[in-house]
């Protein structure tokens, strides 16, 4: 089957073709239209100008997904079946962007005679793993889900079966790298940034022995605690406490953004392992714009191979990580293939959609 993605639920105008492919699915297309310049001067997303930047980029994104994966958008005005679907990221979000998305992906299933397929935001990330997938994904998975907007330990029990066993209290991981970014004023978003700085870092300290003389030491909240939840406001707090105590903190950038990038990827892999143990995971996963993180990466994939013996590791290619509209396809055909498609009448943005 073939199907059209949309995705719109913050600051990425993205539409993607996909087809299903053995255990997994293949992808035609993947057009994402970036909003990350025109934010980055506010420090964050600001919504009213991602909605207005959204209603102009959708239809040219949807255009450049179709043609790209040779689909002559005539057909389908035409009612010839080149396309089974279109799925669309229903939520959560932010509402006034979830809703061009959803409200385009509508109009064209009316004018084409497809049906929809509602996928949650969430739901996509981890479906970005099943994207050229080598193998068959075990049951049960443990999924590290961490974005800018959650952070969330998933029991992934079989395909659209999820359990949330554990989430933050606070800020989600992405959100901790971007305030920590920009309470040292280094750009936005934080993530990319930290871990340019701390990579660097981390290269020198493989070529001599620098790290002994590292001072500064943050916090691992709620590493020991006996639950799978996460807390990093804390740490967001520790890392200013220690900014506003040390006048050379400027010259000191590349070892804050390390030990930062330190204290969040222990907390988030030490929970994962403990939880992949706990239910016995046949595989460990990971999942959202945090999961492109290099140190975070490198540390789940060396632990679980230390750990957890047969359990097995599967990682996003990089460029499905952060929000794009690959994963919604890859959601969508699942749902598709489970019978899971919404009446046209029933779609609606909902920006607090539930995972499960
Ligand atoms: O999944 P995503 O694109 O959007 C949401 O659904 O929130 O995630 C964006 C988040 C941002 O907070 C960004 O700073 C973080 O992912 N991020 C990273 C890296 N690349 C993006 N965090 C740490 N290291 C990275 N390399
Ligand atoms: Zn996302």
């Amino acid at each position: 089957m073939k199907i059209l993605a949309i995705e719109t639920s913050c600051d990425e105008t993205a539409a993607a073709v996909a087809v299903d492919f053995e255990s997994g699915v293949k992808i035609l297309s993947n057009i994402v239209s970036s909003q990350i310049e025109l934010h980055k001067k506010y420090g964050g997303v600001v919504p009213e100008v991602a909605a207005r930047e959204h209603v102009l980029d959708i239809l040219p994104v949807i255009d450049r997904a179709l043609h790209d994966a040779g689909i002559d958008r005539h057909d389908l005005s035409a009612g010839k079946k080149v396309l089974d679907a279109i799925a669309v990221t229903k939520g959560p979000g932010l509402m006034s962007s979830l809703q061009t998305g959803v409200e385009t992906a509508k109009s064209l299933a009316l004018a084409w005679h497809i049906p929809l397929v509602a996928v949650n935001h969430i739901e996509g990330h981890i479906y970005a793993n099943f994207i050229d997938a080598k193998q068959e994904i075990k049951f049960p998975a443990i999924v590290l889900t961490v974005s800018g907007g959650h952070t969330i330990l998933v029991l992934m029990k079989g395909y659209g079966d999820f359990e949330m066993i554990g989430e933050t209290r606070d800020d989600a991981a992405g959100e901790a790298f971007d305030k920590a970014a920009k309470l040292m004023g280094i750009g936005y978003p934080g993530g990319p940034v930290v871990s340019a700085y701390a990579e660097q870092l981390r290269i020198i300290n493989k070529l001599t022995n620098l790290k002994s003389q590292f001072k500064i030491h943050l916090p691992r909240p709620m590493m020991d605690a006996d639950n799978f939840d996460f807390s990093f406001s804390g740490l967001k707090t520790a890392i200013r406490y220690a900014l506003e105590a040390d006048t050379a903190w400027r010259e000191r950038i590349p070892e804050y953004c390390y030990e930062f990038q330190e204290a969040v990827c222990d907390v988030l892999v030490a929970k994962t392992i403990r939880a992949a143990k706990k239910y016995d995971a046949k595989t460990v996963m990971m999942a959202g714009g945090v999961s492109a993180n290099k140190r975070l990466r490198e540390l789940l994939e060396q632990r679980v191979k230390n750990e957890l013996g047969d359990t097995d590791f599967v990682m996003p290619e990089l460029k499905y990580t952060t929000d794009n509209a690959a994963m919604i396809a890859s959601a969508g055909i699942f749902k598709f293939q489970r019978g899971e498609t919404t009446d046209f009448g029933e779609m609606s943005a909902d920006c607090n959609f539930n995972l499960s």
